[in-house]
């Protein structure tokens, strides 16, 4: 039986073919992405990974709905796996807004599940990183985002020269827009969303092809080229630039208005996070949607919100890449030789007693040759070995330090923290 194509195994390390991912490297990620949430005092959340399709049908956007997992389940109700968190977010903002101080950030680990046409960097399933704040319209919260995106991918060891953030604006866009006029048999909400997205399109698609879209709109390659290229900062994006400054973080962003990112949900400010090398897809992109908790809430409950998505897939490739990745030992503290059958009860009540004791511990669940012993000892990398020599004493070795040591049992655990 073969696994869906987009789909991952994650095995345990020592991975067994080229071909799987590793659990052990996903657990690193979770852990950091966990850290530096805590760091900015974002609290965790979750929802469900099924959710109506209507939730992801109302302002997610064509790009997306195109690529749902969707089906009508036993109670004839229409499904769909989730694709993206944030409508899921604004649901659950919008429900029980009043029990949080605004604003509140919070962050998800959700997997994730796109029908897309599998490529470099791109599955069927992936892991995000999402982190949100709702309730504040000011440009504080974006750079406090911002500057817990730049955090993050610093805390992998990546560095300036490894990535930039690339900021904008939609409101930049609005503006550009509505100075020009727009295709006046368009109606103008609609004739907007076309243009940004083949804006979201310009570094994907031909020129050709654009300036045809373009002209449909009103609009000619040259004059977006040449708005792009004036790069000049919106006063929002100037104060975010400013945050980021007094924080030494200024260098890690460029304002960069071909980004305009796809979903049809965001309003102001957007950005995405993208390799120096230009080899990945983007690392992490997101903004504001400052409409969108009303949307979902038909109404009774607007607040402003903002957010991004990291993507395990990009992240791992990244990392693996610049050589970033930490080898993943097994952290195993205590390896218990057997080598006496006749101290096995001993040496399980040993086990018991640093496992107890929070001890990582491991012996022979069989009996073993000594050297096949000592041997898996090695290649757990553990820190210690322990065997008992008789009823009451312990021979204990660092395996690193070489140094033994006997000792009473209950003496071991005092050892085994320096
Ligand atoms: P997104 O740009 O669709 O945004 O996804 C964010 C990141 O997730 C991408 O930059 C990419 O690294 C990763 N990603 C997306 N699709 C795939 C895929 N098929 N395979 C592997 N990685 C993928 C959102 O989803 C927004 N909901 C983010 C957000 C949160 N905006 C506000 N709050």
């Amino acid at each position: 039986m073969e696994r869906l194509p987009g789909f991952r195994d994650f095995y345990p390390e020592p991975l067994p073919h080229t071909d799987v991912w590793s659990a052990a490297a996903r657990q690193y990620i979770f852990a950091k992405w966990r850290e530096i949430a805590r760091r900015y005092n974002f609290c965790e959340y979750d929802g469900p990974p099924l959710e109506p399709l209507e939730l992801f049908t109302t302002k997610s956007g064509d790009e997306i709905i195109g690529q749902l997992y969707n089906f009508t389940d036993k109670g004839g109700r229409q499904i769909a796996l989730r694709p993206e968190m944030t409508p899921t977010l604004a649901r659950m903002a919008a429900a029980h807004e009043r029990q949080y101080k605004k604003p509140f950030k919070w962050f998800a680990i959700p997997q994730l599940f796109r029908y897309e046409r599998q490529q470099k960097g791109r599955l069927r399933e992936h892991f995000q990183f999402n982190a949100d704040i709702i309730g504040e319209s000011e440009p504080a919260a974006d750079a406090e985002l911002i500057a817990l995106l730049i955090d993050t991918l610093c805390s992998f060891g990546l560095t300036r020269a490894d990535f930039i953030i690339r900021l904008s604006s939609r409101n930049a866009w609005q503006q550009f827009f509505e100075a020009k006029g727009t295709a006046p048999e368009k109606a103008p909400a609609s004739a907007a969303y076309e243009f940004f997205q083949v804006i979201d399109k310009l570094e994907r698609v031909p020129a050709e092809e654009t300036g045809k879209k373009l002209g449909a709109l009103g609009f000619s390659l040259a004059e977006v080229n040449q708005f792009i290229e004036s790069g000049h900062p919106t006063p929002e994006l100037e104060n975010i630039v400013q945050n980021l400054a007094a924080r030494g973080l200024r260098d890690f962003v460029k304002i960069d208005y071909r980004v305009i990112r796809g979903l049809a949900y965001y309003t102001g400010v957007v950005f995405e996070a993208f390799d120096c090398q230009g080899e990945f897809r983007a690392i992490a992109g997101g903004g504001r949607y400052d409409n969108l908790v009303k949307l979902m809430s038909g109404g009774k409950v607007d607040l402003p919100a903002l957010g991004f998505g990291m993507g395990d897939v990009v992240l791992l490739e990244l990392l693996r890449a610049r050589k970033l990745l930490p080898a993943f030992d097994s952290g195993l503290d205590v390896f218990i030789l057997i080598e006496d059958e006749k101290f096995r009860p001993a040496s399980l009540k040993l086990v018991q007693d640093l496992r107890s004791a929070g001890a990582a511990v491991e012996y022979s669940l069989m009996p073993a040759k000594p050297d096949k012993q000592f041997k898996r000892a090695q290649e757990l990398k553990a820190s210690f070995t322990a065997k008992m020599e008789n009823h009451s004493t312990v021979r204990v070795r660092n395996l690193k330090s070489r140094e033994e040591q006997v000792l009473a049992p209950a003496e071991i655990g005092r050892i085994l923290h320096h």
